[in-house]
């Protein structure tokens, strides 16, 4: 044990996902487990820059496991991408005697996190938390499962009335770049297209592929379009590309929005981020810096947040395939 690490910090940052309670509370609990204290800063770079922080121990966190959200709140810091921001977070750090940090956040703060230790030397240990799933180094970030089945228990929902009416829905879900969210939920619910960043379908091919389920006798479509998607049109210009060039379909668009990010965790999350918060603040007693913990082949694994930045997490093209099958 690292007898340096007296006191460990902890912030959520980034868009908020569900279980990220379960992992504030996984890394109290471990610290009070190991002896050493905790602090739970609030709304991620921005709570270290004002130094608006609150000691926590192992009941601080009682009840919030199931709670989604994040009860340190989040933020996007805009004063932490300066210089002087980052002064201040690290004169407040020294302040509040703290000797590392816990990152939970994508991949915009494990940016923040790496840039901090570089000029500070300050240890930190970043957990991927965000509904995108799109960190390289992990297979599972958190949230992502909740946010998945959310998207799912929606679109089955519009699948109801879209048979009843007839209709052809364009659903938008979140995933900024990144169609994780989009392609999974889209052969969860049995989309009959789903649009995402790393494939360009292209514009031509949806119509042909509309037109072919329409000739095969389905009365109702939906298509997932994720919110990055490459095809250049935004949802409601694709449904109008869509109604003028194939007027008998009758076209609505839903875009799911924030609904995505909120809930009570899934038992997968609330699982995930147990694991990988305890394993955090043992890497940190352990001596380990610098580093994002993550779920590789069910294992808890770790790589350099170097890695997990310039890494690319790849979505499964075999589902694309599957998909196209299964919408025959
Ligand atoms: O990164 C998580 C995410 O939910 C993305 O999927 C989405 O593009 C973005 O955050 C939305 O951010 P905001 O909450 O700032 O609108």
């Amino acid at each position: 044990m690292n007898n340096t690490i007296k006191r460990i910090g902890v912030m959520t940052s980034g868009g908020d996902s569900p279980g990220m309670n379960a992992a504030i509370r996984a890394v109290a609990r471990s610290c009070a487990y190991y002896n050493i204290q905790c602090v739970g800063f609030y709304r991620g770079f921005q709570g270290m820059i004002e130094g608006d922080y609150v000691d926590m121990d192992a009941r601080s966190v009682r009840n919030i496991i199931s709670r989604g959200g994040t009860i340190l709140k989040s933020a996007r810091s805009k004063e932490f991408l300066t210089p002087e921001g980052r002064k201040k977070a690290a004169d407040n750090l020294r302040k509040a005697e703290v000797d590392a940090m816990i990152l939970i956040g994508g991949d915009g703060t494990f940016r923040g996190g790496k840039i901090f230790s570089e000029e500070y030397g300050f240890p930190v240990i970043g957990v991927p938390g965000t509904i995108d799933n799109d960190i390289s180094g992990t297979n599972y970030t958190i949230g992502y499962d909740t946010a998945l089945n959310t998207v799912v228990e929606a679109i089955d929902k519009i699948r109801d009335t879209a048979s009843s009416h007839n209709r052809l829905f364009f659903v938008e879900v979140m995933g900024r770049d990144a169609g994780f969210i989009a392609l999974n939920s889209g052969v969860g619910a049995g989309a009959e297209e789903i649009l995402i960043p790393e494939e360009d379908l292209g514009l031509d091919r949806l119509l042909l592929s509309l037109e072919r389920s329409r000739k095969s006798g389905k009365t109702s479509s939906i298509v997932v379009v994720s919110e990055g998607d490459k095809i250049g049109k935004n949802v409601f210009e694709l449904s109008e590309y869509v109604t003028k060039n194939l007027p008998d379909y009758d076209t609505r668009v839903t875009v799911l929005g924030h609904i995505q990010r909120g809930g009570s965790p899934s038992c997968f999350d609330r699982v995930l981020a147990s694991r990988l918060c305890v394993k955090a603040v043992e890497l940190l007693l352990a001596g380990e810096k610098d580093v994002m913990v993550g779920l590789l082949n069910n294992q808890i694994e770790f790589c350099t947040l170097e890695n997990a930045l310039k890494g690319r997490h790849n979505i499964n093209e075999d589902l694309l395939r599957i998909s196209d099958i299964l919408s025959t």
